[in-house]
């Protein structure tokens, strides 16, 4: 057997993978079509794309509906996409993918597009089970604590399956059921085509659901079986913008406790926002309040915030402070530097031991383009410094506080003040 988080070449070859997409995500309250919001910039439908992708998985067939057009822009190159022009229920929207699928044998994975933080070691477990067991049908299951809005999972007295019972269908009794419907699931095409055909819509909301096939498959007498999912959070579906919120708390977590794994300290994670790629050496800390986005790599020993916020394309080399109200982008900082209140860094490279003093600012638009801000090692920048790009400060320069250094180099050892700044003199050595 293959380990956990991957597929045979076998069952690859016999798997497509289906995602339900259609759906407007009326409790989203929104213009934008549900699969399409985001979480830490990414949006719903692409976790689930990536999770697919990491094992492998082929053929993947979305199914769009609501503003499809929308929907089919983003995910076009990843997936084939089919349209459900009437939105009839989960059923009817899987029945749309059947012309792509091989009814006659083969498995299909079907997912929901709301469901972002199902991990690929999941779906591989699941799969393989499926094919290992045999089953018509393997459901993933979830035991919550709080099983609200969710379809539950009905068992007889042996334990075994009988139906799934959707919320607004069920019973006081039904409802206190902790075991639910994550609704991600695989199926023998063959089977399930058999059955999708005789759903009926009765239910409170007269859609075709596809949670009505597990009954119609056990009545048929076919193998229906279960996974119960090792992690409650990963099968979160995104109904409203309060699971959004609760889903950006997990993922929060999660890349937290990965990073923190690799011996960076967090004094407060709930206040941190760290991007998935966003790479931290051993023993640095990060203070409350900060924000690190995008592809940004920060050193060892280094000491982040409070209130600090770090923005793409940013390079902070070991033993570096940042502090409090400082932003930084696209820039490049050496060993040893330190910019510690106050400062704004963008398209800058700055060198070793250079001191940014409190309200620097590096002054990178002029209106047209962005421009480079060049600091070398040992220079100190005075409180409140304007350097307007295209600017050199040379090694060891000093600038007076509340200077201009206009567009231009400033040569190594200099000490420049005002507004344009000038050179007062040469810096001594160890002049501070
Ligand atoms: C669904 C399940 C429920 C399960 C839950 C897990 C059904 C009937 N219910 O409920 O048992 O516990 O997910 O999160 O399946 N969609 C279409 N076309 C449609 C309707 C829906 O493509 O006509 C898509 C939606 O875009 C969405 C997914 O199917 O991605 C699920 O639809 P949603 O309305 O969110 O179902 P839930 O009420 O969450
Ligand atoms: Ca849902």
């Amino acid at each position: 057997m293959k380990s956990n988080a991957e597929l045979s070449k076998v069952i690859l070859k016999n798997l497509t993978c289906c995602i339900l997409a259609a759906g407007e995500g009326v409790r989203m309250n929104s213009e934008i079509p549900k699969v399409l919001h985001r979480i830490y910039k990414k949006p719903l439908i692409s976790y689930v794309l990536d999770a697919i992708k990491e094992l492998k998985i082929k053929r993947i067939i979305t199914v769009v509906g609501y503003k499809s057009k929308q929907v089919q822009d983003y995910i076009k190159k990843d997936c084939q996409t089919i349209k459900q022009k009437k939105l009839l229920g989960t059923a009817d929207a899987l029945k749309q993918a059947k012309k792509k699928l091989t009814t006659s044998g083969g498995n299909v994975l079907v997912l929901y597009g709301d469901t972002p933080l199902i991990k690929a070691k999941t779906l591989a477990k699941l799969i393989n089970y499926h094919v290992e067991s045999g089953s018509s049908c393997t459901l993933l299951t979830a035991v919550l604590k709080n099983p609200t809005g969710y379809g539950r999972i009905i068992r007889n007295n042996n334990d075994n399956i009988i139906k799934i019972i959707e919320e607004r269908d069920a019973s006081l009794y039904e409802k206190v059921i902790e075991e639910i419907n994550t609704g991600i699931y695989c199926f023998k095409n063959k089977d399930l085509f058999q059955s999708i055909e005789d759903i009926k819509p009765n239910n409170t909301k007269r859609e075709f659901y596809l949670t009505d096939v597990i009954q119609i498959l056990i009545k048929r007498g076919l193998k229906v079986s279960s996974l119960q999912s090792e992690d409650p959070e990963e099968i979160l579906g995104i109904n409203t913008r309060e699971d959004l919120s609760l889903a950006h708390k997990i993922l929060r977590r999660r890349i937290q406790k990965e990073i923190i794994s690799k011996g960076v300290t967090i004094i407060d994670p709930e206040t941190v926002h760290i991007d998935e790629v966003v790479e931290i050496g051993k023993d640095t800390i990060i203070e409350p309040f900060v924000r690190i986005e995008g592809n940004v790599q920060i050193g060892k020993k280094c000491h982040i915030g409070p209130f600090a916020r770090i923005r793409p394309g940013t390079i902070i080399k070991d033993e570096v402070k940042v502090g409090n109200f400082v932003e930084i982008v696209r820039s490049k900082i050496e060993s040893g530097t330190k910019v510690n209140h106050h400062a704004y860094i963008g398209d800058s490279e700055i060198g070793k031991n250079v001191n940014i003093g409190a309200g620097t600012i590096t002054a990178n638009y002029d209106s047209k383009k962005k421009n480079k801000t060049i600091i070398k090692d040992g220079a100190f920048i005075g409180s409140g410094s304007i350097l307007v790009a295209p600017v050199k400060i040379g090694k060891n320069v000093i600038t007076g506080a509340n200077c201009v250094v206009n567009k231009g180099e400033v040569k190594d050892n200099r000490i420049v003040v005002g507004i344009p700044a000038k050179v007062l003199r040469k810096r001594r050595v160890n002049e501070a």
